[in-house]
């Protein structure tokens, strides 16, 4: 795919959704498959299914939808997102689009470097056996390694061993707790496996030169080693909006930071601000958001106090955002090369590697959470997400077709956002919808 794609597709929200397809499709070759797979038509083969889980019955899909306008590092992207929430596919397009005209989101992200965790129990004296596994690193890398070769003939694998030794959770009587970290270069994979396979094969060897027992081996979802970061600066003059200076928008964004960042209760939503469109990423990306989740949120609290995982602040006459967290991602592995609808996502992605894809999640995040603090800092987000609630409403109420859109907008002139509401708006539009007449009898 050339670099010539451009995320900046004006009007592509107000195109019927077919000629959004037949756009995308334009611009990314796609094959009338993949638009099928895009288009949720078949997206993923029930027998695919059954193979994936255990007493499947069926597939369970959500809106797919594109966010739009992102730069990153000087590239541009097109973000398949799967959410159900109205507004995040908006709000992500939205932030992104003053972002892109203040230059983008510059982002880097850590190299692939996960965390396998094995617990020691009756080691005896914790210095002596700490000194044993030391000793031992160059065995323990080298059975590590023995598990996966064609990863580390790709360059990754097991890479260094750690000791930690953690106070006894019942007190100082209880014998401290020896854990061992074996720290894995996982690549282009999130891991998961492939960190399993190896704290549960290095064991024995950790058993024997400590003369302990082992519980516990398995991987760590605090990838703390594997960070991604994004960063942008917006002159306050492009922040002007609802009749209100860009100062002052600015100032409503850095307040609600401070108050994150002195309150854990605001924090988390926050920070469930930034993971609406991290996790809808993640979803259309195949990957494992369950991880990402706690991997997150942990982080958020590695200082003891959970935390917000983007700070807000003035500087020289613009606002700056960061971001940093943990994004454990694959580009191969679990259901990405299984899920045809990943495959097309990922296309449409164009990212060289787990590396670029890591940056433009840690971007997504910092954008919907700008977005938020924008609204919430000033206006509210009320009026925005009534407006987008009013559809489901009206279609809750039975609106369909052009009715939607109708109903929507009746609902949020009245004021009152509720379905009984939006089925008396419906039935004031009857005599000119008859087919709407069915959908409402028949509940
Ligand atoms: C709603 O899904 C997300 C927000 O609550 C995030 C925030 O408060 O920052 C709007």
């Amino acid at each position: 795919m050339s670099d010539t794609v451009t995320s900046r597709l004006a009007g592509f929200h107000k195109l019927p959704m077919e000629e959004r397809l037949a756009q995308i499709g334009r611009m990314f070759r796609l094959s009338e498959e993949e638009l099928e797979q895009l288009r949720g038509v078949g997206t993923l083969d029930p027998v695919l299914a059954n193979q994936m889980i255990e007493n499947a019955v069926g597939t369970f899909s959500l809106p797919l939808g594109l966010g739009l306008n992102l730069n990153v590092n000087g590239r541009d992207y097109i973000v398949p997102m799967a959410v159900e929430e109205p507004s995040v596919v908006a709000a992500v397009s939205f932030a992104s689009k003053i972002v892109r005209e203040s230059g983008g989101f510059v982002a880097e992200a850590d190299e692939s470097m996960m965390i396998g965790q094995v617990q020691v129990s009756n080691y005896g004296d914790p210095v002596k056996a700490t000194e044993h596994i030391l000793d031992a690193k160059e065995q323990i890398l080298a059975l590590a390694n023995s598990f996966h070769p064609a990863m580390v003939a790709r360059g990754g694998g097991a890479r260094d061993v750690e000791v930690r030794i953690l106070p006894a959770p019942e007190g100082p009587r209880g014998e401290p707790l020896l854990i061992v970290h074996i720290l894995i270069d996982t690549q282009e994979a999130m891991g998961a496996n492939l960190i399993n396979t190896v704290a549960e094969g290095v064991a024995p060897l950790i058993e024997q030169v400590t003369g302990g027992k082992v519980y516990l081996r398995i991987l760590s979802n605090l990838a703390d080693r594997r960070l991604a970061r994004a960063t942008c600066r917006i002159p306050l003059r492009m922040l002007a909006d609802f009749d209100l200076p860009g100062e002052e928008i600015a100032e409503g964004i850095a307040q609600a930071s401070r108050f994150a960042e002195a309150d854990p209760y605001r924090a988390a939503t926050h920070n469930k601000g930034v993971m609406n469109g991290i996790d809808a990423v993640a979803i259309a990306t195949g990957q494992d958001w369950r991880s990402i989740e706690a991997g997150a949120h942990a982080f958020a609290c590695r200082g003891g106090q959970y935390r917000p995982l983007s700070t807000w602040y003035l500087e020289e006459g613009h606002l700056v955002g960061r971001i940093e967290l943990p994004l454990a991602l694959g580009t191969v592995g679990g259901p990405i090369k299984v899920h045809p609808g990943v495959q097309v996502a990922l296309k449409l992605m164009r990212v060289s590697g787990v590396r670029e894809l890591s940056m433009v999640f840690a971007a997504v995040g910092l954008a919907q959470n700008f977005a938020a603090l924008r609204a919430l800092g000033s206006v509210g987000i009320q009026k925005g997400h009534m407006a987008m609630h009013a559809r489901c409403v009206a279609v809750t109420a039975g609106a369909r077709g052009g009715d939607v859109e109708k109903v929507a907008n009746l609902l949020v002139k009245a004021g009152h956002v509720k379905v009984e509401k939006a089925r008396e708006i419906l039935a004031s539009l009857l005599p000119d919808t008859p087919g709407v007449a069915a959908t409402v009898t028949n509940g």
